[in-house]
């Protein structure tokens, strides 16, 4: 698995499994089954409500844990640092491990600096490798890189030939931090699969509209985290490191980019309400 050096030596697969939207009960078999297919990254989130699933893969899996890179992220409803200090006990009980390779903020909202100094200390108590952010807009991202110590590592934005994410790239740079490609096939967007560019890409490769998709961010040194719970589509989505697309390709996708269009913006306030209530609606603890 190629990987990339974050901007504190620890290194990283490119390529990882994401289970967003993976139901608890299936995330285990969803998880065994991508590190059966050979992704050795795994990206939750406290506020998917599968850690639980994800713990179990990792215990049972029999993969080293030190061959594996877990990422997850703290939830605004655990802001504030003591809050989110006791939400990262939680996640390592939750993943059945004693340290997390990487450890984000979900969102910029609440209390985040207070979290962050809370994910600094976790790294130097050595229960974090590296730390990060997540849905930071450039403006947002800029003043959090300049008031922490720990530069983050890594910023997961919504990334694919849609939303390119240059913008945020040229600000992120200054800083070391790489992208870290959520939504990386578009969630499965029909526009993506029509697409006529991408589809006479894939044709003279013979691959797949989702290969060429996700080939497109890793040639730009972008991480990527597909999402699907089934096996042929883990194997399919992993299988984009023996083709390369020509520069001239990788020019003709960069056209590709509407994010106006295509992102649903965090500077939104009805977004930013619907994110603040999230967890009392779908935690199912509160249920
Ligand atoms: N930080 C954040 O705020 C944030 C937000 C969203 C997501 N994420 C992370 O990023 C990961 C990926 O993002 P995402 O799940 O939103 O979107 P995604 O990976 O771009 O797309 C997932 C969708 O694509 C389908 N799919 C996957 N591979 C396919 C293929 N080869 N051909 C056709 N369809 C395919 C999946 O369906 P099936 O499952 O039915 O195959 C699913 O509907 C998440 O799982 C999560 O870990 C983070």
């Amino acid at each position: 698995m190629q990987s990339v050096t974050l901007n504190n030596g620890v290194e990283m697969p490119q390529l990882g499994y994401g289970v967003y939207l993976v139901a608890p009960e299936t995330c285990e078999r969803c998880v065994l089954d991508a590190i059966g297919a050979g992704y050795r990254s795994i990206d939750t989130a406290q506020a998917y409500y599968n850690e639980a699933g994800v713990g179990a893969a990792i215990a049972k899996c029999g993969i080293p844990r030190s061959e594996l890179f877990i990422t997850t992220k703290v939830w605004i409803s655990n802001a504030g640092e003591e809050r989110a200090a006791a939400s990262i006990e939680e996640s390592l009980r939750k993943l059945h491990t004693d340290y997390i390779d990487l450890l984000l903020i979900h969102q910029p909202f609440a209390d985040y600096y207070g979290t962050y100094r809370a994910m600094e200390k976790a790294v130097r108590a050595g229960k974090v490798r590296a730390i990060g952010v997540s849905n930071f807009y450039p403006d947002r991202f800029v003043d959090l890189a300049e008031n922490v110590e720990i530069k983050p590592a890594v910023n997961q934005l919504k990334t694919n030939v849609f939303s390119q994410q240059w913008d945020s790239e040229r600000e992120m740079e200054q800083y070391g931090t790489k992208i870290m490609a959520w939504a990386p096939i578009a969630q499965a967007d029909a526009d993506l699969f029509e697409n006529p560019t991408l589809q006479a890409i894939a044709e003279s490769h013979g691959r797949t509209v989702a290969q060429v998709a996700l080939r497109y961010l890793i040639q730009r040194g972008i991480i990527a985290i597909p999402k699907t719970t089934h096996i042929d589509r883990m194997k399919e989505n992993l299988d984009i490191f023996d083709f390369e697309l020509s520069a001239a390709e990788m020019d003709s996708i960069r056209p590709l980019d509407r994010p106006r269009e295509f992102q649903g913006s965090h500077r939104d306030p009805e977004l930013v309400r619907f994110l603040l209530d999230y967890d009392k609606k779908f935690n199912p603890a509160n249920k």
